[in-house]
Protein backbone atom coordinates (compact mmCIF):
# COMPACT_ATOMS: atom_id res chain seq x y z
CA UNK A 1 0.00 0.00 0.00
CA UNK A 2 1.08 3.73 -0.27
CA UNK A 3 1.85 6.12 2.92
CA UNK A 4 2.88 9.18 3.57
CA UNK A 5 6.34 9.07 5.61
CA UNK A 6 7.77 12.21 7.30
CA UNK A 7 11.50 13.36 5.88
CA UNK A 8 12.07 16.34 7.93
CA UNK A 9 15.43 16.62 5.78
CA UNK A 10 14.33 16.59 2.53
CA UNK A 11 12.69 19.34 0.03
CA UNK A 12 9.27 18.38 0.83
CA UNK A 13 7.86 17.09 4.48
CA UNK A 14 6.25 13.97 3.96
CA UNK A 15 7.12 11.54 0.89
CA UNK A 16 4.18 8.91 -1.06
CA UNK A 17 6.05 5.39 -0.64
CA UNK A 18 5.43 1.86 -0.94
CA UNK A 19 5.05 -0.04 2.75
CA UNK A 20 3.68 -3.13 3.46
CA UNK A 21 0.24 -3.36 4.82
CA UNK A 22 -0.55 -2.51 8.38
CA UNK A 23 -1.23 -5.37 11.19
CA UNK A 24 -4.13 -5.18 13.27
CA UNK A 25 -3.65 -5.73 17.40
CA UNK A 26 -7.06 -7.94 18.16
CA UNK A 27 -9.13 -5.18 19.31
CA UNK A 28 -8.25 -2.91 15.98
CA UNK A 29 -10.38 -2.59 12.79
CA UNK A 30 -8.58 -2.63 9.54
CA UNK A 31 -9.83 0.46 7.22
CA UNK A 32 -9.33 1.65 3.80
CA UNK A 33 -8.26 5.25 4.78
CA UNK A 34 -10.89 7.74 2.46
CA UNK A 35 -9.68 11.20 3.85
CA UNK A 36 -7.84 12.24 6.48
CA UNK A 37 -7.01 16.00 8.13
CA UNK A 38 -3.66 17.91 9.21
CA UNK A 39 -3.67 19.49 12.58
CA UNK A 40 -1.39 22.31 13.80
CA UNK A 41 0.22 20.28 16.38
CA UNK A 42 1.31 17.70 13.35
CA UNK A 43 3.57 20.03 11.28
CA UNK A 44 5.41 20.65 14.90
CA UNK A 45 5.81 16.52 15.07
CA UNK A 46 6.80 16.49 11.56
CA UNK A 47 9.07 18.46 12.27
CA UNK A 48 10.77 17.16 14.93
CA UNK A 49 10.57 12.91 14.48
CA UNK A 50 12.83 11.16 12.21
CA UNK A 51 12.93 10.24 8.50
CA UNK A 52 10.30 7.43 8.44
CA UNK A 53 7.98 8.27 10.96
CA UNK A 54 4.64 7.70 9.92
CA UNK A 55 2.35 10.70 10.96
CA UNK A 56 -1.75 10.84 11.14
CA UNK A 57 -3.88 10.64 13.50
CA UNK A 58 -7.36 11.92 11.99
CA UNK A 59 -9.13 9.32 9.54
CA UNK A 60 -12.12 8.64 8.03
CA UNK A 61 -12.59 5.71 5.78
CA UNK A 62 -14.41 1.59 5.37
CA UNK A 63 -14.12 -1.14 7.75
CA UNK A 64 -12.12 -3.66 5.63
CA UNK A 65 -11.79 -6.03 8.49
CA UNK A 66 -13.59 -5.91 11.62
CA UNK A 67 -11.35 -6.36 14.44
CA UNK A 68 -10.43 -10.02 15.65
CA UNK A 69 -12.17 -9.93 19.16
CA UNK A 70 -15.56 -9.36 17.32
CA UNK A 71 -16.16 -5.79 18.66
CA UNK A 72 -16.90 -2.51 16.35
CA UNK A 73 -18.29 -1.77 13.09
CA UNK A 74 -18.77 -4.54 10.70
CA UNK A 75 -16.81 -4.57 7.34
CA UNK A 76 -18.28 -2.44 5.09
CA UNK A 77 -18.96 0.70 7.78
CA UNK A 78 -17.97 4.13 7.06
CA UNK A 79 -16.16 4.93 10.23
CA UNK A 80 -14.20 8.01 11.74
CA UNK A 81 -11.22 7.24 13.47
CA UNK A 82 -8.64 8.99 15.73
CA UNK A 83 -5.07 6.65 15.69
CA UNK A 84 -1.70 7.07 17.29
CA UNK A 85 -0.45 7.87 14.38
CA UNK A 86 0.29 6.22 10.72
CA UNK A 87 -2.91 7.23 9.35
CA UNK A 88 -2.11 8.70 6.28
CA UNK A 89 -2.22 5.62 4.33
CA UNK A 90 -4.17 3.82 1.98
CA UNK A 91 -4.95 1.50 4.81
CA UNK A 92 -4.83 2.19 8.69
CA UNK A 93 -5.91 -0.29 11.91
CA UNK A 94 -7.70 2.14 14.68
CA UNK A 95 -8.50 0.75 18.08
CA UNK A 96 -12.28 0.30 18.43
CA UNK A 97 -12.97 1.97 21.12
CA UNK A 98 -11.32 5.18 19.38
CA UNK A 99 -13.70 4.92 16.64
CA UNK A 100 -17.59 5.84 15.33
CA UNK A 101 -19.44 4.71 12.56
CA UNK A 102 -20.36 7.71 10.08
CA UNK A 103 -24.18 8.57 9.97
CA UNK A 104 -25.65 8.24 5.99
CA UNK A 105 -25.27 12.14 5.45
CA UNK A 106 -21.75 12.24 6.33
CA UNK A 107 -19.08 12.77 3.90
CA UNK A 108 -15.58 10.68 4.80
CA UNK A 109 -14.03 14.88 3.91
CA UNK A 110 -16.40 16.23 6.94
CA UNK A 111 -15.50 13.31 9.12
CA UNK A 112 -11.81 13.27 8.79
CA UNK A 113 -12.07 17.35 10.21
CA UNK A 114 -13.34 15.39 13.27
CA UNK A 115 -10.85 13.89 15.60
CA UNK A 116 -8.03 16.14 17.03
CA UNK A 117 -9.83 19.56 16.41
CA UNK A 118 -13.70 18.59 16.98
CA UNK A 119 -12.70 16.58 20.45
CA UNK A 120 -10.73 19.36 21.85
CA UNK A 121 -13.41 22.01 20.44
CA UNK A 122 -16.08 19.68 22.20
CA UNK A 123 -14.29 19.35 25.28
CA UNK A 124 -12.65 22.41 25.96
CA UNK A 125 -16.59 23.42 25.96
CA UNK A 126 -17.36 20.88 28.72
CA UNK A 127 -15.45 23.22 31.38
CA UNK A 128 -18.22 25.51 31.31
CA UNK A 129 -20.92 23.18 31.23
CA UNK A 130 -23.93 23.97 31.18
CA UNK A 131 -23.43 26.54 28.39
CA UNK A 132 -27.42 27.77 28.32
CA UNK A 133 -27.09 31.57 27.74
CA UNK A 134 -23.79 32.02 28.79
CA UNK A 135 -21.01 34.40 27.73
CA UNK A 136 -18.30 32.65 25.69
CA UNK A 137 -15.28 33.72 23.90
CA UNK A 138 -12.74 31.43 21.70
CA UNK A 139 -9.71 32.62 20.08
CA UNK A 140 -8.44 31.02 16.70
CA UNK A 141 -12.12 30.96 15.87
CA UNK A 142 -11.10 30.87 12.32
CA UNK A 143 -9.08 28.04 12.93
CA UNK A 144 -9.39 24.08 13.07
CA UNK A 145 -10.51 23.67 16.45
CA UNK A 146 -11.96 27.53 17.05
CA UNK A 147 -14.61 27.35 14.19
CA UNK A 148 -15.99 23.85 15.76
CA UNK A 149 -15.98 25.55 19.20
CA UNK A 150 -17.65 28.23 18.39
CA UNK A 151 -20.55 26.30 16.75
CA UNK A 152 -20.69 23.83 19.22
CA UNK A 153 -21.13 26.28 21.86
CA UNK A 154 -23.66 28.50 20.04
CA UNK A 155 -25.41 24.98 19.75
CA UNK A 156 -25.67 24.50 23.46
CA UNK A 157 -27.14 27.90 23.98
CA UNK A 158 -24.30 29.79 24.48
CA UNK A 159 -23.57 33.75 22.99
CA UNK A 160 -20.33 33.41 21.69
CA UNK A 161 -17.77 36.05 20.64
CA UNK A 162 -15.40 34.54 18.15
CA UNK A 163 -11.85 36.37 17.84
CA UNK A 164 -10.33 36.26 14.46
CA UNK A 165 -6.92 37.85 12.99
CA UNK A 166 -8.52 39.86 10.25
CA UNK A 167 -12.20 40.57 9.15
CA UNK A 168 -11.65 38.31 6.05
CA UNK A 169 -10.69 35.29 8.40
CA UNK A 170 -14.38 36.03 10.67
CA UNK A 171 -15.95 35.19 7.19
CA UNK A 172 -15.37 31.69 8.00
CA UNK A 173 -16.94 31.52 11.38
CA UNK A 174 -20.63 30.50 11.95
CA UNK A 175 -22.56 30.95 14.87
CA UNK A 176 -21.16 33.77 17.05
CA UNK A 177 -23.26 36.84 18.01
CA UNK A 178 -20.06 38.24 17.55
CA UNK A 179 -16.98 38.60 15.72
CA UNK A 180 -14.10 40.49 16.73
CA UNK A 181 -10.69 40.93 14.82
CA UNK A 182 -8.21 40.99 17.69
CA UNK A 183 -9.06 40.12 21.42
CA UNK A 184 -8.82 43.79 22.93
CA UNK A 185 -12.18 44.28 20.88
CA UNK A 186 -13.78 41.69 22.85
CA UNK A 187 -16.44 43.45 24.98
CA UNK A 188 -17.34 42.52 28.54
CA UNK A 189 -16.83 39.31 30.76
CA UNK A 190 -17.14 35.89 29.83
CA UNK A 191 -17.69 32.86 31.69
CA UNK A 192 -15.61 30.65 29.54
CA UNK A 193 -12.81 31.43 27.14
CA UNK A 194 -10.58 28.93 24.92
CA UNK A 195 -7.44 30.55 24.63
CA UNK A 196 -4.40 28.48 22.21
CA UNK A 197 -2.77 31.87 20.94
CA UNK A 198 -0.99 32.27 24.04
CA UNK A 199 1.62 35.17 25.25
CA UNK A 200 -0.41 38.52 24.71
CA UNK A 201 -3.74 37.00 24.18
CA UNK A 202 -3.73 35.27 27.35
CA UNK A 203 -3.35 38.15 28.99
CA UNK A 204 -6.22 39.44 27.34
CA UNK A 205 -7.97 36.60 28.25
CA UNK A 206 -7.43 37.12 32.05
CA UNK A 207 -8.91 40.39 31.63
CA UNK A 208 -11.73 39.58 30.45
CA UNK A 209 -12.76 36.51 32.73
CA UNK A 210 -16.22 36.89 35.04
CA UNK A 211 -15.21 36.30 38.59
CA UNK A 212 -15.27 32.10 39.06
CA UNK A 213 -14.87 31.94 35.22
CA UNK A 214 -12.52 29.24 33.78
CA UNK A 215 -10.10 29.94 30.16
CA UNK A 216 -8.58 26.76 29.41
CA UNK A 217 -5.19 27.12 27.65
CA UNK A 218 -4.75 23.98 24.61
CA UNK A 219 -2.47 26.03 22.78
CA UNK A 220 0.53 28.23 22.35
CA UNK A 221 -0.15 28.89 18.55
CA UNK A 222 1.85 32.43 18.99
CA UNK A 223 4.96 30.48 20.95
CA UNK A 224 5.08 34.17 23.09
CA UNK A 225 5.34 32.94 27.09
CA UNK A 226 3.19 35.17 29.35
CA UNK A 227 3.95 36.27 32.99
CA UNK A 228 1.07 36.07 35.38
CA UNK A 229 0.31 37.55 38.56
CA UNK A 230 -1.88 37.05 41.66
CA UNK A 231 -2.82 40.53 41.33
CA UNK A 232 -4.17 40.05 37.82
CA UNK A 233 -7.00 37.94 39.27
CA UNK A 234 -7.99 41.06 41.44
CA UNK A 235 -11.39 41.87 39.61
CA UNK A 236 -11.67 38.29 38.47
CA UNK A 237 -11.51 36.68 42.00
CA UNK A 238 -11.53 32.76 41.97
CA UNK A 239 -11.33 32.84 37.88
CA UNK A 240 -9.42 30.01 37.16
CA UNK A 241 -6.95 28.52 34.46
CA UNK A 242 -7.35 25.05 33.38
CA UNK A 243 -4.98 23.34 30.96
CA UNK A 244 -6.02 20.83 28.69
CA UNK A 245 -4.78 17.93 26.49
CA UNK A 246 -7.39 16.56 24.21
CA UNK A 247 -5.95 12.81 24.86
CA UNK A 248 -6.19 12.54 28.08
CA UNK A 249 -8.85 14.79 29.12
CA UNK A 250 -11.39 12.24 29.47
CA UNK A 251 -11.07 8.27 29.95
CA UNK A 252 -10.14 6.51 26.63
CA UNK A 253 -13.75 4.93 26.38
CA UNK A 254 -15.33 8.18 25.63
CA UNK A 255 -13.05 8.75 22.70
CA UNK A 256 -16.06 6.36 20.47
CA UNK A 257 -19.46 8.42 21.95
CA UNK A 258 -17.87 11.44 21.74
CA UNK A 259 -16.84 10.73 17.83
CA UNK A 260 -20.18 9.39 17.47
CA UNK A 261 -21.75 12.74 19.23
CA UNK A 262 -19.70 14.74 16.59
CA UNK A 263 -20.79 12.57 13.22
CA UNK A 264 -24.31 13.13 15.02
CA UNK A 265 -23.98 17.12 14.88
CA UNK A 266 -23.00 17.38 11.66
CA UNK A 267 -25.93 15.15 10.09
CA UNK A 268 -28.24 17.03 12.23
CA UNK A 269 -27.03 19.88 10.41
CA UNK A 270 -25.50 22.26 13.31
CA UNK A 271 -21.93 21.45 12.52
CA UNK A 272 -21.01 22.59 9.28
CA UNK A 273 -17.19 22.21 9.16
CA UNK A 274 -15.26 24.30 7.23
CA UNK A 275 -12.83 22.52 4.56
CA UNK A 276 -9.99 23.06 2.09
CA UNK A 277 -10.12 19.78 0.08
CA UNK A 278 -7.01 18.35 -1.83
CA UNK A 279 -5.55 15.07 -2.51
CA UNK A 280 -3.33 13.83 -0.05
CA UNK A 281 -0.43 14.47 -2.88
CA UNK A 282 -1.00 18.08 -1.89
CA UNK A 283 0.01 17.54 1.39
CA UNK A 284 3.89 19.49 0.99
CA UNK A 285 1.61 22.76 -0.55
CA UNK A 286 -1.10 22.81 2.10
CA UNK A 287 1.09 22.41 5.36
CA UNK A 288 2.83 25.79 5.31
CA UNK A 289 -0.39 27.50 4.12
CA UNK A 290 -2.10 26.01 7.57
CA UNK A 291 1.59 26.80 9.42
CA UNK A 292 0.73 30.68 7.74
CA UNK A 293 -2.71 31.08 9.18
CA UNK A 294 -4.12 30.92 5.23
CA UNK A 295 -6.38 28.19 5.65
CA UNK A 296 -10.11 29.10 7.14
CA UNK A 297 -11.17 25.60 9.20
CA UNK A 298 -9.76 22.13 8.29
CA UNK A 299 -7.20 21.03 5.89
CA UNK A 300 -8.51 17.75 4.70
CA UNK A 301 -6.97 15.40 1.84
CA UNK A 302 -8.53 12.65 -0.28
CA UNK A 303 -6.63 9.38 -0.26
CA UNK A 304 -7.45 8.42 -3.72
CA UNK A 305 -7.03 4.20 -2.87
CA UNK A 306 -5.36 3.60 -7.02
CA UNK A 307 -2.77 6.12 -6.62
CA UNK A 308 0.44 5.02 -7.61
CA UNK A 309 4.19 5.90 -6.85
CA UNK A 310 5.18 8.66 -9.32
N1 LIG B 1 -4.15 20.74 23.92
C1 LIG B 1 -4.70 19.99 22.98
O1 LIG B 1 -5.14 18.88 23.23
C2 LIG B 1 -4.78 20.54 21.59
C3 LIG B 1 -5.57 19.89 20.63
C4 LIG B 1 -5.68 20.47 19.36
C5 LIG B 1 -5.02 21.65 19.08
N2 LIG B 1 -4.22 22.21 20.02
C6 LIG B 1 -3.54 23.49 19.77
O2 LIG B 1 -4.54 24.47 19.67
C7 LIG B 1 -4.16 25.45 18.73
C8 LIG B 1 -5.24 25.56 17.67
O3 LIG B 1 -5.25 24.36 16.91
P1 LIG B 1 -5.91 24.35 15.48
O4 LIG B 1 -5.83 22.99 14.96
O5 LIG B 1 -7.22 25.05 15.51
O6 LIG B 1 -4.88 25.28 14.67
P2 LIG B 1 -5.16 26.19 13.40
O7 LIG B 1 -6.21 25.58 12.55
O8 LIG B 1 -3.84 26.48 12.81
O9 LIG B 1 -5.77 27.52 14.01
C9 LIG B 1 -5.02 28.34 14.85
C10 LIG B 1 -5.70 29.68 14.94
O10 LIG B 1 -5.02 30.44 15.94
C11 LIG B 1 -5.01 31.78 15.55
N3 LIG B 1 -3.78 32.42 15.96
C12 LIG B 1 -3.70 33.52 16.73
N4 LIG B 1 -2.43 33.87 16.91
C13 LIG B 1 -1.69 33.00 16.22
C14 LIG B 1 -0.30 32.89 15.99
N5 LIG B 1 0.57 33.76 16.52
N6 LIG B 1 0.14 31.90 15.20
C15 LIG B 1 -0.73 31.04 14.65
N7 LIG B 1 -2.06 31.12 14.81
C16 LIG B 1 -2.54 32.09 15.59
C17 LIG B 1 -5.20 31.80 14.03
O11 LIG B 1 -6.27 32.65 13.78
P3 LIG B 1 -6.12 33.90 12.80
O12 LIG B 1 -5.20 33.51 11.68
O13 LIG B 1 -7.49 34.26 12.39
O14 LIG B 1 -5.50 34.93 13.68
C18 LIG B 1 -5.60 30.42 13.63
O15 LIG B 1 -6.86 30.40 13.00
C19 LIG B 1 -2.79 25.05 18.20
O16 LIG B 1 -1.81 25.70 18.96
C20 LIG B 1 -2.76 23.56 18.48
O17 LIG B 1 -1.46 23.07 18.60
C21 LIG B 1 -4.11 21.68 21.26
Amino acid sequence: MLALVNTPNSATPVELRELPEPTPGANEALIEVRAFSLNRGELRLMATRPEGWRPGQDISGVVLRAAADGSGPKPGAPVVGLTDNAGWAQRATVPVHRMAVLPDNVGFEQAAALPVAGLTALRTLRHGAPLLGKRVLVTGAAGGVGHMAVQIAARSGARVTAVVGSPERGRHVRGAETIVDGIDKAEGRFALILEAAGGASLTAAISRIEAKGTIVIFGNSSGEPTSINFRDFAEHPNARIQSFSYFTSEPEELFAPDLALLASLIAEGSLKPALVESSWRDLATIGPQLRDRRIAGKAVFRVEQNSMVR
